[in-house]
Formats: C-alpha cells, sequence, structure tokens
C-alpha cells in the first residue's frame, strides 16, 4: 500500500509504540526496547497516555521549526507523533478554550533536558497565542527572563554544562482570548554552597566568568576587577572554560535580556558590583594572631582587597574588618563579643558570600516579577512550568540531596493523585463502572520527611534550636530514637535496627526508601546547612553599606528591627514553599514531561540501558503505565475512532449514516470482539486491552492492503478504459477526416476533367459558330462593298449631271453679269471719271499709311542710343517721312536714356562731350578716351599718408590728382611728378616726398598745346610776366591727356569766364625761362614700343617720336 502522507493518528507509521499504555507485553525490558528503537530512530518523545517521555537527543534535530509548530498548531493531542508541542497545545488550547489553570511539570535528573523543555513550551505557546506590539513585548519579556535566570542560576557540572542550580516555577497567565499578560517566577532553594566551592570538574556559576571575559576594560576597571579567571579563589581552576560556549558573547546576551526584562541602568550596574564583591571576598584572607589570654585571634593577611570591597559597597572599612574578626552574641540584653580565629574568619567570609550572592539571586527574581507582572486586576487563567531538579542519588548524598528528594516525592505524590484522579473522573464522565487500581502511594515517604512532629525536617529544627551542644551525631540519634520503626527508614544506630548488621550502610548515615529507590544520607553538615548562619555582626556591616541594592539585601542588619527570634531554618523554609507549590499545582490540570537522559557523556547516539533503567524505575514510569492501563488501556472518541476502523465492516463501510455510537458498535459486533475487551462510555469508546487495538490496527492494514488492491484495479481498469475510449473516438475522428479528404479530392478530379471536357466542347462550337459569322459577315461586306460600287457609279453619273447643270447655270450668270456690268458702265461712265478717280487715290493713300503705321509699330527697334538699326523704307513716297520717323525717334531715346542719368553721371556726361567737341577728329587719342570713364582723382591724396603734408598744403577741392611725367628741356628726359588740379589752382608736386614745386593760378595759363597725334604729350603755357612762369612753360606727358585738357578747359571756364585756348598742332613753341623751344612730332619707328620718345635735337628743337 502506499505510504500515507498525511497523518490522522499516532498509530500511523508508528516507530516501537507511540504510547507505551499500548506496549504489549509489559515490562521493564520491552519498555526499554521501545524507548531505544524510537530514539535510534530520532523519535525522543513517547507517550505514557497523556504524560510525554523525553529523551535528550544531546543534538538539535530539525523538529522545533515554524513549520512543526502549525503541524501541530490546533491538532488532537493523539493526531500526531508525540510531541512536546502536542503536550504544550492541549495544554494551551484547554486553558483558553476550557478555562482551565494548566501546570506543566517537568522533571528529570540533571542534563535531561528539563530546562530545554521548558524553553520549548514557552516558545511553542509564544508562537501560537495572540500578536501584536503589546503582547510581544509580554511575551519577549517573559522568554528574556530566561538568559538573565540562566547567567546567576546555571553553571557546569559533571552531568550538564549548563545545569540549572535552582528550581523554578514560572507562572505566565493569558487574559481570555488567551494572550499572554505577564507572569510571576518563584525559585526553590539556590545551590549556593557553590559560590565558595565547586567539585572537581565543575564551575562557578556562569555569571562570573561572563563579566571577566565580556566586559569592557573600563568596566571592569570600575568593578576593581582583573580578566585573569586565577586571580581568584573562588573560581575553581581546572574547568574554567567550557566547549563551545561563548561566555562573553553570553554576557552580552544577559545584559541585552536585562534591558529589554526592564532592569535600570543603575540597577544592571549594582548587580554586577554585588557579583564583583562576592568575587573578591574570596580574595580575603585570614592569618592567625595570638593573644595573650590564649584566645585565638585571626587578622586579614592583605587588606587591599578588603579596601576595594568596601570601596564597591561603600562600606566602612573597619566596620567590616571588625565583622571578620569578632562575633557579638546577645544573650539576656547583654553584649559578648568573642574573637573568631582563623577557621571561623573563613567561616564567616564564605556565609557572607554565599548569602550576598542567594540573595542577590532572590532579589533578581523579585525585580523580574516586577517587571513581568501582569498589569490588569481581570481574571486570569494561568499556565504554571515547572523546571525543578529531578531525583538526585549519588555517592555522597548531604542535606541538599535530602531536600531535592523530598521535594520529588511531593511531586511524585500529586502526580498519582491527579492521574488517578483524572483517571477516574474520566470514567465517571463517560459513565463507565470504576474499578479499584493497586498501586503504590507514596505519602507514608512524605509523612516520613514532613510530619510535624515526628518528620526528619522536624527533627532536624528541633535539634538546631536546642540549647547544648549540638551536632550531626546528635540529630542522627535523635532519628534512630524516633524513626527507627518507620518502614521506609534505614539506620545501624538504633539498638534495635533492622539493619545492625548490613555494613552497606556506614554509621554515620541514613537511609530512606523512596519510591523511587532507597538513597542513603551523610548526615555530616545537616545541622550546618539547616541553620544556615550569618553572624549578626556580618549582616549589621551589610546594613550599614552605602550601596542601596547590599543595604535592601540585609534588612535584618538594621538595629531598629533587632529580632532575637531565629531566622526559620533551610528546611522549614523549603517545606512551606513546597507546600505552597503542591497547593498551587493542585489547583491546576497537571501535563507531565518526563525527561531522561540517555548517557552520562553528554553526547548524541548514545543510549545507555542502565542509565535509562535507572531513572525509568526511580521516575516510576512502569508504575505510570500500569495506573494508566488499570481500568482500560485505550480510549477514543466515537467519530474518530469509526473514521479509523469504519473500512472493516460492510456496514459501515464507505458510509455510516447514522450515529457513530451506533457504528462503532455494529462495527465492534461484526469484528466479533469479546465483550468484556470494550465498553461503550458517552463519547469514547474505551479498550481494555492492547492486543485488542492491536488487533485492529492489524485487520485494518490488511483491509487497506485490499482496499489499496481494490482501488488500484478499479483505477486501472478506469485508466484503460478511459485510454480505449480516448482512443476510439479519436479514430473515429481521424476516419472521418480522411474520408472527407479523400471524397474531396476525388470531386476535385472529377470537377476538373469534367471542366477540360466542358472546355473542348466549347472550344469547338465557338470556333462553329465563328467560322459561320465570319462568313457571313464576308457574304455582309461583298453585298455592301457591290452596293457601294453601285451607288458610287451612281453617285458619280448624278455629280456629272449635276456639274453640267451648275456650269450651264453659272456661264449663263456671267454672260448675264457682263451683260449687265456692260450695261452698267456704258451708262456712268461719265460719272466715275469725275469723282471716283480721286476718291479711290485717297482711299488706297490712306490704307497703305495705314498700313505702314501699323507695320512700323511692329518692328520698333530697341530703346539704346546706339542701336542703328531702322526698318527698312517700305515705299518709295514715304521716304522722307520714314528718315524724320527714325530721328524723332532717334531723339525721344536719346532723351529717355539721358532722364535716368544722375547728377554725377550728367557731369561726367557733359565733361564727355565737352572733350567730343574740343578733341573730336581732331586729335588721334581722342577715340582710344571715349571708353573711359573720367575719375580725376587717381591718386588718393587723402588717404596715403605719405601725402599727408601735401594734403594738409590743399585746402580746396582736388579736380585731378595724377602722376605725370614732366619733361626736362635740357635732355628730354621725364621725371615723374604730381599733377593737381584744383578750383583755382594748377600745383605740381614730388611724386617721392609731396613737396609742392610749382603752383599756378588758373588765371596765369594762357594756353595748352598739343599733337594731333596718338600721344600724351602737352604743353601748359603759362602768362607771360605772372610769378609762375619764372621757370617758363610745363611740358608734360600723361595717360589721361584728353580728360586733363577737358577738365583745365572746363575748370579755367567756370572760374575765369574765359575759354582757355586749346591748340592742336604738330609743331609748337614752349617757354623755357628766356628761351623758346619748338616741340615738334614726327613719325616715330615702333622699336620702343607703342610708347613715344622726345629727344632734345638742339637748343631750340624738342623731338617727339610718335610711334
Ligand atoms: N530537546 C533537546 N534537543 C537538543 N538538545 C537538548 C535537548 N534537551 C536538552 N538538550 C541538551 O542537553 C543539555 C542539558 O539540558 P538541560 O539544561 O535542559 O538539562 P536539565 O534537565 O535542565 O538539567 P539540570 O537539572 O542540570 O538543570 C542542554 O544544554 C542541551 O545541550
Ligand atoms: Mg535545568
Amino acid at each position: 500500500m502506499a505510504k500515507m502522507e498525511v497523518k490522522t493518528s499516532l498509530l500511523d507509521n508508528m516507530i516501537g509504540v507511540g504510547d507505551m499504555v499500548l506496549l504489549e507485553p509489559l515490562d521493564e525490558d520491552s519498555f526499554i526496547n521501545n524507548l531505544k528503537k524510537r530514539f535510534d530512530h530520532s523519535e525522543v518523545y513517547t507517550y505514557i497516555g497523556s504524560v510525554v517521555i523525553s529523551i535528550n537527543p544531546y543534538r538539535s534535530l530539525p523538529i522545533y521549526t515554524p513549520e512543526k509548530v502549525e503541524e501541530y498548531r490546533n491538532r488532537n493531542f493523539y493526531e500526531l507523533s508525540p510531541h512536546i508541542f502536542a503536550l504544550s497545545d492541549e495544554a494551551y488550547r484547554s486553558l483558553r478554550d476550557q478555562d482551565k489553570d494548566q501546570c506543566i511539570l517537568i522533571t528529570g535528573e540533571s542534563g535531561a533536558g528539563k530546562t530545554e523543555a521548558s524553553k520549548l513550551v514557552m516558545s511553542y505557546v509564544a508562537a501560537v497565542c495572540g500578536k501584536g506590539a503589546e503582547v510581544n513585548q509580554v511575551k519577549e519579556q517573559l522568554l528574556q527572563s530566561n538568559p538573565v535566570l540562566e547567567a546567576f542560576g546555571n553553571a557546569k557540572t559533571v552531568r550538564n554544562d549548563n545545569s540549572s542550580r535552582f528550581g523554578k516555577y514560572m507562572d505566565i497567565e493569558f487574559d481570555f482570548k488567551g494572550d499572554p499578560l505577564g507572569g510571576v517566577i518563584s525559585n526553590y532553594l539556590l545551590e549556593k554552597s557553590r559560590v565558595v566551592k565547586q567539585p572537581r570538574g565543575e564551575r562557578n556559576f556562569h555569571i562570573f566568568y561572563q563579566i571577566l571575559s565580556g566586559a569592557s576594560e573600563d568596566f571592569l576597571c570600575k568593578l576593581k576587577l582583573e580578566r585573569d579567571f586565577s586571580r581568584y579563589n573562588y573560581l575553581g581552576l581546572d574547568s574554567a572554560k567550557v566547549n563551545g560556549v561563548d561566555d562573553a558573547a553570553n554576557f552580552r546576551t544577559v545584559r541585552n535580556a536585562m534591558q529589554i526584562v526592564g532592569f535600570m541602568d543603575h540597577e544592571t550596574q549594582s548587580v554586577f558590583e554585588v557579583v564583583a564583591a562576592v568575587l573578591k571576598l574570596g580574595n580575603i584572607e585570614f592569618k592567625p594572631e595570638s593573644r595573650v589570654n590564649g584566645l585565638d585571634e585571626s587578622k586579614i593577611k592583605d587588606k587591599n582587597e578588603l579596601k576595594e570591597i568596601c570601596e564597591l559597597t561603600g562600606i566602612d572599612q573597619s566596620v567590616l574588618e571588625r565583622a571578620f574578626s569578632f562575633r557579638t552574641v546577645e544573650a539576656k540584653q547583654e553584649k559578648v563579643s568573642t574573637t573568631l580565629n582563623v577557621a571561623q574568619a573563613y567561616y564567616a567570609r564564605d556565609a557572607l558570600a554565599k548569602n550576598l550572592y542567594s540573595r542577590l539571586f532572590s532579589w533578581l527574581v523579585t525585580r523580574i516579577n516586577e517587571s513581568i507582572k501582569a498589569q490588569t486586576k481581570v481574571r486570569k487563567k494561568v499556565m504554571g512550568v515547572l523546571d525543578i531538579y529531578g531525583f538526585e542519588i549519588f555517592e555522597d548524598n548531604s542535606f541538599e540531596q535530602f531536600i531535592i528528594n523530598y521535594c520529588n516525592e511531593k511531586l511524585q505524590q500529586i502526580f498519582i493523585e491527579l492521574t488517578l484522579k483524572e483517571e477516574q473522573e474520566e470514567y465517571i464522565r463517560e459513565g463507565i463502572e470504576w474499578t479499584h487500581i493497586e498501586y503504590f502511594n507514596n505519602a507514608i515517604i512524605c509523612d516520613l520527611i514532613e510530619n510535624n512532629q515526628t518528620g526528619i525536617l522536624a527533627m532536624l529544627d528541633e535539634e538546631c534550636l536546642r540549647p547544648g551542644t549540638v551536632t550531626d551525631d546528635t540529630f542522627l540519634e535523635k532519628l534512630n530514637q524516633v524513626c527507627a520503626t518507620h518502614q521506609h527508614f534505614e539506620s545501624r544506630m538504633s539498638k534495635c535496627s533492622r539493619f545492625l548488621n548490613d555494613t552497606s550502610l556506614p554509621h554515620s548515615c541514613f537511609r530512606i526508601q523512596h519510591y523511587a529507590g532507597k538513597v542513603m544520607y551523610q548526615v555530616e553538615g545537616f545541622v550546618d546547612k539547616n541553620n544556615d548562619l550569618l553572624y549578626r555582626d556580618l549582616s549589621q556591616a551589610m546594613w550599614k553599606a552605602s550601596h542601596s541594592l547590599i543595604k535592601a539585601l540585609f534588612p535584618e542588619g538594621n538595629p531598629a528591627k533587632i529580632n532575637l527570634k531565629r531566622p526559620p531554618t533551610a528546611g522549614s523554609q523549603f517545606k512551606a514553599s513546597v507546600a505552597t507549590l503542591m497547593k498551587n499545582l493542585q489547583t491546576k490540570n497537571p501535563n507531565y514531561i518526563r525527561c531522561i537522559k540517555p548517557n552520562d557523556k553528554k553526547a548524541a547516539h548514545i543510549f545507555n540501558d542502565a542509565l535509562v533503567c535507572h531513572q525509568i524505575r526511580y521516575l516510576g514510569l512502569l508504575e505510570n503505565v500500569r495506573v494508566r492501563r488499570a481500568g482500560y488501556a485505550f480510549r477514543q472518541a466515537y467519530e474518530p475512532c469509526l473514521e479509523r476502523y469504519k473500512m472493516l465492516c460492510k456496514q459501515t463501510w464507505p458510509h455510516w449514516r447514522g450515529l457513530a455510537r451506533a457504528g462503532v458498535e455494529v462495527l465492534f459486533n461484526e469484528l466479533e470482539i469479546p465483550e468484556e475487551e470494550f465498553s461503550f462510555g458517552r463519547s469514547k469508546i474505551f479498550i481494555r486491552n492492547p492486543r485488542t487495538l492491536f488487533k485492529l490496527e492489524d485487520l485494518r492494514k490488511q483491509r487497506l492492503e485490499d482496499l489499496a488492491t481494490l482501488i488500484e484495479k478499479i483505477y486501472r481498469g478506469w485508466k484503460c478504459r478511459t485510454r480505449f475510449l480516448l482512443m476510439k473516438k479519436s479514430q473515429i475522428v481521424i476516419a472521418s477526416w480522411y474520408r472527407r479528404y479523400a471524397q474531396q479530392k476525388k470531386y476535385q478530379k472529377i470537377k476538373s476533367s469534367a471542366i477540360i471536357v466542358q472546355s473542348y466542347i466549347r472550344g469547338w462550337k465557338a470556333r462553329k459558330l465563328l467560322r459561320e459569322l465570319k462568313h457571313q459577315k464576308r457574304c455582309n461586306e461583298a453585298a455592301t462593298i457591290i452596293a457601294a460600287y453601285w451607288h458610287g457609279t451612281q453617285a458619280r453619273r448624278e455629280l456629272k449631271r449635276l456639274k453640267e447643270e451648275a456650269r450651264r447655270k453659272h456661264a449663263v450668270a456671267v454672260i448675264w453679269a457682263y451683260w449687265l456690268g456692260l450695261k452698267v458702265r456704258r451708262e456712268y461712265r461719265k460719272f466715275f471719271r469725275a469723282n471716283a478717280g480721286r476718291k479711290i487715290y485717297e482711299f488706297t493713300l490712306q490704307r497703305l499709311m495705314q498700313k505702314y503705321f501699323l507695320e512700323m509699330k511692329n518692328k520698333m527697334p530697341s530703346l539704346s542710343p546706339i542701336d542703328k538699326n531702322w526698318p527698312a523704307r517700305p515705299y518709295l513716297f514715304l521716304d522722307s517721312t520714314h528718315k524724320e520717323l527714325k530721328r524723332i525717334f532717334h531723339l525721344w531715346r536719346c532723351k529717355k536714356y539721358r532722364d535716368q542719368f544722375t547728377d554725377q553721371q550728367k557731369l561726367i556726361y557733359e565733361e564727355k562731350l565737352e572733350a567730343s567737341e574740343l578733341f573730336k577728329d581732331k586729335k588721334a587719342l581722342y577715340p582710344a578716351s571715349v571708353g573711359q570713364p573720367f575719375q580725376g582723382a587717381y591718386l588718393e591724396i587723402s588717404k596715403n599718408p605719405k601725402y599727408k603734408k601735401l594734403k594738409d598744403a590743399v585746402d580746396e577741392k582736388i579736380i585731378i590728382a595724377e602722376v605725370v611725367n614732366k619733361i626736362n628741356r635740357a635732355n628730354g628726359k621725364a621725371t615723374s611728378r604730381i599733377f593737381l588740379l584744383t578750383k583755382n589752382n594748377v600745383l605740381l608736386a614730388d611724386q617721392k616726398s609731396g613737396n609742392i614745386k610749382s603752383e599756378v593760378p588758373l588765371g596765369d595759363v594762357t594756353k595748352v598745346s598739343m599733337s594731333s597725334q596718338n600721344d600724351g604729350f602737352f604743353a601748359v603755357h603759362l602768362k607771360e610776366g605772372s610769378g609762375a612762369a619764372g621757370k617758363g612753360d610745363f611740358l608734360l606727358s600723361s595717360d589721361h591727356l584728353i580728360e586733363m585738357a577737358t577738365k583745365l578747359y572746363r575748370t579755367t571756364l567756370s572760374q575765369t569766364k574765359q575759354k582757355l585756348n586749346i591748340e592742336i598742332s604738330d609743331e609748337f613753341l614752349v617757354q623755357f625761362r628766356q628761351d623758346k623751344v619748338c616741340v615738334k612730332f614726327i613719325q616715330g619707328s615702333q622699336k620702343n614700343g607703342n610708347i613715344p620718345t622726345c629727344k632734345r635735337k638742339n637748343n631750340r628743337l624738342l623731338e617727339v617720336a610718335v610711334p
């Protein structure tokens, strides 16, 4: 059968048996084997009914994850495999839903996992209960109280690296919704002797090591401590370090936890100061000092440590020193002071250290309670978690073991009471007859210890209070007298003892038969430990401290409250607190976690049968199973029972319509289960023997296998059928598609064949028709042609006839017209000759003129004045008109042309016109000058800085500025000069320097001479006798002769109103000083290019050769 994924019962996939109640046969071996088998399969939890047995796995198992929490949340107890979460869930739900206060009792020996179990319970409840900021803070505070208490109350022992050295009971309080409100912690009997001495291989309380490893240098300095463990006598050296424990990190955790729980900074500081003081107390040493009167006295060896303690605690050094040296005893209002010897001084020191530490621990618990106290007054539901030391049997058992074992006796008692009570209540509730159950009741042992008159504790107290010498031996004697006959007390001391010959029992011991086994107690130290004596001088010294915490820890030191009554003994205190605890537990619904330690090596995977056997015995687990099984071994509600086994009966399978109980009845009848094996309760079926249950389970398993086969069979059949049907359906679909396809193809083929045949036939038919139509058409055409020819012939004949007729008619008309014309001419000849001739002539003339002008209009030449074109004359008689028209047009277009001139252009043209008048047809150079524009100022005097001086000298407007050649009359050579013409003067200046050489007013210029040839020579004649004429006339040559002459002419005219004489002749005279020289122009050769050359021929002749 396939594995069922979802668990619905603890019986599914069970390793061994999950509930010991079902163990068959029930004996110690099978019990241990079952535990071992489960342990080997990592199943560390097993039930005895509702009790959880937990075996410490010594390794982290993946069974505490948030997913696991969810898995167990809101599930019935027996639904899943055994787990501490199942118990926690059951407890929490019945607290929340049924309003029953709960307590969870965790017991087991040291290292069995009690503290871990208590933390698991708390964390489970924290995970499943309500959420919200406030609730979370409460949860956090409750959870964080653990590390604080563990640091101060736990220590490494040989049995457990984190052994709780105190008993702890914590009430967690919830509101009606199940949200946590707060809590109350009670602590029991801290093992304070550990403060001053630790057995080999063990350590002092964790906090000492944590401070020294984790505190900063600064903080250590404040506490006057050194980091070195070996500096302190109270710290056992051989195991200062614990494997896998980081004291420094834990210190930080503790401080953080203290902060979360709500310790103020100054409180934390005070706490650590007290711890430091305790540590330093151990370093105070004493030396003996003899006095004359023979009394022993002690003295502190090195007072430095004492001084530091006093500084730390604010105690007057002398007060403390005295308290260590003297002891004051008050008797009958009389104070007697005795000295302390060295041993007593050490005793006093250690007593102070122990008291200081244990009182600090109790203060811490009270302080934590203050913080985690529920803030509301509303009614609370309570869940108590008890993590208390388990039953202890050592080789040497002392007062502490006695106390612890007493506590366990009490717990066992309420366990028996409550278990039986619960069992009984259930039977009553379910209406089942109650049968008496035989079990061992340990009330008698409890009585042996706690009886107010004859109990061992009462005896001890009596001894302690008795005046006279009191020793442990006198106490034992007393015990022997009183308890000798008690069947659970064994001692060799009494004369009539049954154990006189029992050598295994030393004389200084007594033995008690506890419910879990015999334990032998060493009587030594009982009286002392019960007294728990602290000299009054020391408590008074402490009360005097200025350190407020220390002061508060020793209220009895206040002299105002001096109390002569002895404080309650440790035994009576413990008895009272156990009684309160028991009372408290009895009001609650108990849940048990029994922790078992699988080996002594703190190692995973090792299961030591003997060790486990021992624990099973003293935890009374077999007893437990027996009690549980005394009536009925197994019970289950009807619904889940029917649900689980309904397949075993035809009537109930697969569905039962009636009530579940009736269904179960039918089922059990059908299965023929003997009647004495079961009983019907109100809501549950009770099965007496586990055998019956296993038989049912076997049957169920068998049946499930059959059912699985059946389901498999049906499923396979269904699967094949479905597959077949699917295939069939698919085949039909495929076939239909194929058929369709084939038919489509066939049809396509037939269709195309039909189309081909059809097209052939149509073609043939069409051709035939075409042939016929063609034939018909040709016939028609032939007929038309014949008709046309025939009509043509007829038409031509008719035309011919008509033409003949028309010709005849025309001829008649012409002849008639001629005839008429003749007649008219004959008649009008005389009138015509007189008028018509002239009129015709005028008309004709008019027509011709009109035509002429219209044609002229279209043939007009361009508007350019130099355009010579003119249309040819059409008629001779219009010759003069034509010429006149040409002239008028030319004048008109010249005017048009002139009209668009600017003033400047007008001036230029005036100059050009003047030049033409002066030189046209007179000077060969003239035609070349027509195209050249007259620029006047060729030299830009004003712009050239070289001529600045010249410019400054001439302040008139310059008309001409040009470089000319001045001809030297001595040799005919030329020198460059600047020629300037202004409004009033002609100036010649040096070309290089710009110095004025000559200046001639225009009035003194009489004439300008030049040749008729193509050269630029000209002479400027000056008036005889004028100022400028001293050197004679100028003979110059220029490239712009025509322009210069014209401008000179025009300027002279406008200035002097006289026309300048311009002589054009190839021979003229020039006055040079007194001489007149003739300048003659001749036709020269072209060997110098086109440049005219001037040569002096003789004194009176200069010859210019013009090429
Ligand atoms: N459920 C668990 N899973 C893994 N380890 C565990 C578990 N329970 C206990 N341990 C291991 O065992 C050690 C001892 O457990 P724990 O301190 O709870 O013992 P204890 O019963 O409280 O002993 P003591 O009486 O000395 O205080 C733990 O420090 C832890 O290492
Ligand atoms: Mg513990």
